[in-house]
């Protein structure tokens, strides 16, 4: 007797909802997709208990015929794909076909709708069998009651009402957020909580996202988020990226769509922590949101029940574009950007009809498209490099005045002070700028060295007579065994005594500094990692540790000239406006916030 036997179909889909519907959120997001792919341009959500007791989507979308209407709860029906070759270049949200089966299976289900070919509208419940008529004058109205009724044990896991509903208010922002032209509402318990309008007509899609980008993140997000919208090939990366000086202590503020549709993928949030390793503290975490928009052949989203995972055709490639074009974007220099205490962020926003623009392109489903875009991205990159020469030296020439040349005059304008040998207090075209000048030093001379030792050995000074410094026996030991990292980063440390070392030369950019302190930074670094070929990152952490102590120390007086040619030098430099730390180097104060603060005008 044979004990293998087939599952009835309500179990069948029991157990697909267990990856589909986690939560009442999980329902709301396949509904807010159901009703996007329809078309829809307003879509309004109403909650009960946490989306527990009830979820209601009423969208303006293209609605169902009444004889599709059984098919719509049926498992494996869909309207949005009908071959292989359909899903392996999917344009819609949905296209398994299984969504609303699964829930009908766990929830009491009802659809209501009305197609612009019907005299009326028609309904469908989960628990009868016939359609029936109803009132409706468009669009789809779909009701999700009693979630897990029939599976209490399911029920047990849900939280309390209060974080159900925010799972649900924040699966509705990733919706808003990825679709600025479509209205959403959203109530809870009969209370409303968000109002999100439609784009507004005659405005740029940039404008519009960022007005929604505005209702959804937050202020304080946008004086420190740099636009993006970098192109290369087939590829696209917009949005907007807050500089370091915005960090969070979570991943709460990384919103990531790939063609429109929010992922949590490791490949894409590694590039981004990668592209920006270099200036956030490590404990902090980047503020980001991104769209990233290529072929559809190119990613494969079939890969969870509910879509959040995606895998990439050319997983390299697409990681290296997104990792340089966001630090490409985290480095523009000062003078090539929007100050940061200006919010303009003017990111593009996400086309819907970009979904189809790669079935236009004409390349063939098995035609390797992926595979060149990382030429494409270095040919991008190489147009966008920065501009790097002309560094101005501490002669420059006595500052003008901003008045004379208010069109010509620079971002950080001309220093006017020194406040108590830490800031200084520059006044600029826009009012007036404090710099922390060791911050931004240090910051400069790191990228300096970086730069010197990409481009080879680094220029090294010679000192007349040897500095000697007494070491203890483990700095002894370690500068014997690390001569060759020393040597590459432009140090020559010898033995010259058993409790004493000679330093002879250091790196020409930090002949300023203290190399006393410096060298013993350097070898209690070297100790900790010891490096017998200095590998990147590790090579960076030790260029911080120099430009940290070769940078100006607070305290010391420095004339005019020196201080501008300090902010000129900050203009040209990537990454200038936040020091290795993560933390502003300066800052901006407007007129306006000036008059605000003395009440002027009022
Ligand atoms: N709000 C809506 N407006 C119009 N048609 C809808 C709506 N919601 C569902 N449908 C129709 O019902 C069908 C089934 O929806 P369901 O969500 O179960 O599957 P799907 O969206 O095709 O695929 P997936 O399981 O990947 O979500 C859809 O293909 C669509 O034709
Ligand atoms: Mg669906």
């Amino acid at each position: 007797m044979g004990i293998i036997k087939p599952l009835p179909e309500l179990l069948i889909s029991q157990i697909a909802a267990g990856e589909v519907v986690e939560r009442p959120a999980s329902v709301l997001k396949e509904l807010l997709e159901n009703s996007l792919d329809a078309g829809a341009t307003r879509i309004d959500v109403q909650l009960e208990e946490g989306g527990v007791r009830l979820i209601r989507v009423v969208d303006d979308g293209s609605g169902i015929v009444p004889d599709d209407l059984p098919f719509a709860l049926a498992r494996h029906a869909t309207s949005k794909i009908a071959s292989l070759a359909d899903l392996e270049r999917v344009g819609s949200y949905g296209f398994r076909g299984e969504a609303l089966a699964s829930i009908a299976s766990v929830a009491r289900v009802s659809i209501a709708s009305r197609h612009a070919s019907q005299s009326h509208a028609f309904r469908l419940r989960s628990e009868a069998d016939a359609v029936e008529p109803a009132a409706l004058a468009g669009g789809t109205v779909i009701e999700v009651a009693d979630l897990y009724f029939n599976t209490p044990a399911r029920r047990k896991f849900l939280k309390t009402e209060a974080t159900e509903f925010a799972h649900c208010d924040e699966v509705l922002r990733r919706m808003a957020l990825a679709r600025p032209d479509v209205a959403f509402t959203l109530s809870h318990n009969g209370s409303a909580k968000r109002r999100l309008a439609s784009a507004v007509p005659g405005n740029t899609a940039a404008h519009n996202f960022s007005r929604r980008a505005r209702e959804i993140i937050g202020e304080d997000f946008f004086p420190h988020a740099r636009p993006l919208n970098v192109t290369a090939g087939p590829l696209r990366l917009s949005g907007l990226a807050a500089l370091p000086a915005y960090s969070r202590s979570g991943r709460d503020e990384q919103y990531f769509f790939v063609n429109g549709r929010y992922v949590r993928d490791k490949l894409l949030t590694h590039a981004a922590r990668q592209a920006w390793a270099d200036i956030l503290h490590g404990a902090r975490h980047p503020a980001y949101v991104l769209f990233l928009e290529l072929d559809p052949a190119g990613v494969d989203v079939n890969v969870h029940p509910a879509k959040t995972e995606v895998r990439f055709r050319d997983a390299r490639g697409i990681h290296q574009f997104v990792f340089h074009a966001l630090q490409r974007t985290l480095a523009a220099p000062l003078s090539s950007a929007a100050s940061p205490a200006e919010a303009a962020p003017a990111a593009p926003a996400y086309v819907p009809s970009a979904f189809s623009y790669a079935r236009q392109s004409g390349l063939g489903v098995g035609e390797p498209a992926a595979r060149p875009y990382l030429e494409f991205a270095r040919a991008a990159f190489a147009d966008a490099a920065c501009p790097q020469s002309g560094i101005p030296g501490t002669q420059s020439a006595p500052a003008p005045t901003v008045s004379q040349h208010e069109e010509t005059s620079p971002l950080l304008g001309y220093a006017i002070a020194q406040l108590h040998g830490v800031y200084i207090l520059a006044q600029n075209a826009n009012g007036m700028a404090l710099v922390d000048m060791h911050a931004a030093h240090e910051r400069i001379l790191y990228e300096k060295l970086k730069q010197s030792l990409d481009a080879g050995p680094p220029a090294t000074q010679t000192l007349l007579v040897p500095l000697l410094l007494s070491a203890s026996e483990a700095e002894m030991a370690t500068a014997g065994e690390q001569q060759e990292a020393l040597a590459l980063l432009g140090f020559a440390v010898t033995a010259a005594g058993p409790r004493q070392l000679a330093v002879r030369s250091l790196p020409a950019l930090l002949a300023g500094g203290n190399p006393v302190d410096l060298v013993r930074s350097l070898l209690r670094d070297l100790a900790e990692h010891p490096a017998s070929r200095v590998v990147e990152t590790q090579r960076n952490e030790l260029l911080a540790t120099m430009a940290c102590h070769g940078a100006v120390r607070a305290h010391r007086l420095l004339s005019l000239p020196e201080m501008n040619a300090l902010l000129r030098q900050m203009e040209e430099t990537e990454r200038a406006d936040q020091c290795n730390h993560g933390r502003p180097t300066w800052v901006q104060l407007s007129m306006a916030e000036l008059d605000k603060l003395f009440m002027r005008g009022r």
